[in-house]
């Protein structure tokens, strides 16, 4: 949208306001914001701007800086800086002078190092809602530059390596999600807690994360956010066990650790409380101990439980009967086992043969003798069976 057809829209929002009756307002500011920060209303050259989105692509810093330093305040959607490898400068303060972005994205060619000081984006502190990192070596970082942006929302890191601290990340209760997806080196990580307590969603998926890296992680992100967490994903990274830090997260619904290397699930490992989703496919257990998910009087209710593609062939009572029970009073839920077959002999007769009922909260469920289906196993294979 050029800007000639900016002010019909402004006026027109003034006359919805003037004229609006009590309960039916209009926000004009809102309505003149909105149009505004999708255009280019400057020069941003060397940089481009399409649709109040602006990119300076190998730009040197200093550079940047000049292009903004003149410029009157106004607002634009995103502004991405893609770093030269050869910067030798880090983001200095005020880099875009007092322009207004809505969304900040930094970007390093072949992994050079992040600098950003820490008043870089000071104009943008309070309409700052996204943030992404993406290719960079952080071991020079100081998240500072973000902790005045009381309105960030989100912070996806992507591709980076050498994390050394997430000290200076905002502690505002707007700050919902973070993602650190695609990176490694965690090792040299110092896992003093941040405060995040308002985080709900933490993304950690496919970072060929190790039990220790993964602890530090968890210690440093999760720890002051322990009530707020709802969905963590942990997938594809190379864990053996589960974290012991998951346990202590009171409201978690959406917990995926498939794709992992985890070959035991020992007592109460999994006793949450719940409602709760877990995904655990594409795992090496072999080994689930009784009580994984919990003992009978502190069983929590599960809304699913995916076991495909995993390694162990018993299908115990003192396991998976208080968790399918569960399942039934709550009418829903889904315990999964695609590719993992179970031996169908006298140790699973308390669900093929005397709890029917159960079967339908059974996805995928085969028998490993002859493939069939639970459900269609002919009960003559449990006749000898004692009963319990
Ligand atoms: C990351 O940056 C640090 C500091 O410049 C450097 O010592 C280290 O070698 C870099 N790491 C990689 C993998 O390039």
């Amino acid at each position: 949208m050029n800007r000639s057809h900016l002010i019909p829209i402004c006026l027109f929002g003034l006359w919805l306001v003037v004229t609006s009756v009590a309960g039916l307002s209009v926000d004009v500011d809102n309505i003149c914001k909105k149009r505004a920060i999708s255009t280019c209303s400057r020069e941003y050259s060397p940089c481009s701007c399409t649709d109040g989105n602006v990119v300076c692509d190998q730009i040197s810093v200093a550079d940047i800086k000049i292009v903004f330093s003149t410029m009157p305040r106004h607002d634009l959607k995103s502004v991405k800086i893609i770093l030269s490898p050869y910067e030798t400068e880090p983001i200095p303060d005020d880099i875009l002078g007092n322009v207004r972005v809505t969304s900040i994205e930094l970007a390093c060619v072949e992994n050079s190092n992040l600098r950003v000081s820490n008043y870089a984006f000071r104009a943008s502190s309070e309409s700052v809602r996204s943030a992404n990192i993406d290719g960079c070596n952080l071991s020079q970082l100081d998240f500072a530059f973000m902790s005045d942006m009381n309105k960030l929302h989100n912070l996806y890191i992507f591709r980076s390596i050498e994390f050394i601290s997430f000290q200076g990340l905002p502690s505002s209760p707007d700050f919902k999600l973070m993602s650190i997806t695609g990176s490694s080196q965690f090792l040299a990580l110092d896992d003093t807690p941040v405060n995040l307590f308002g985080l709900e969603i933490l993304y950690l998926n496919d970072n060929q994360l190790d039990d220790t890296e993964a602890a530090k992680l968890i210690k440093s992100l999760a720890s002051s956010s322990v009530e707020s967490l709802i969905e963590f994903r942990l997938y594809n990274n190379k864990l053996t066990r589960i974290p012991d830090m998951l346990l202590s997260l009171p409201n978690l619904k959406e917990l995926s650790l498939n794709n992992n290397q985890i070959t035991l699930l020992s007592t109460n490992s999994l006793a949450f409380k719940g409602p709760i989703s877990i995904s655990l496919g594409n795992n090496n257990i072999r080994n689930i101990r009784p009580g994984a998910f919990g003992s009978l009087k502190s069983m929590g209710t599960f809304v699913t439980i995916r076991l495909n593609l995993n390694k162990f062939n018993r299908m115990d009572s003192n396991v998976f009967q208080t968790v399918l029970e569960g399942m039934a009073l709550a009418g829903e839920g889904s315990l999964e086992l695609g590719e993992t077959p179970i031996t169908c002999d006298c140790s699973l007769a308390w669900l093929i043969r005397d709890s029917r009922h159960l079967l339908k909260h059974v996805f995928y469920g085969k028998c490993l003798e002859d493939s069939s289906d639970f459900a269609d196993t002919n009960l003559e294979r449990f006749s000898e069976c004692p009963t319990a």
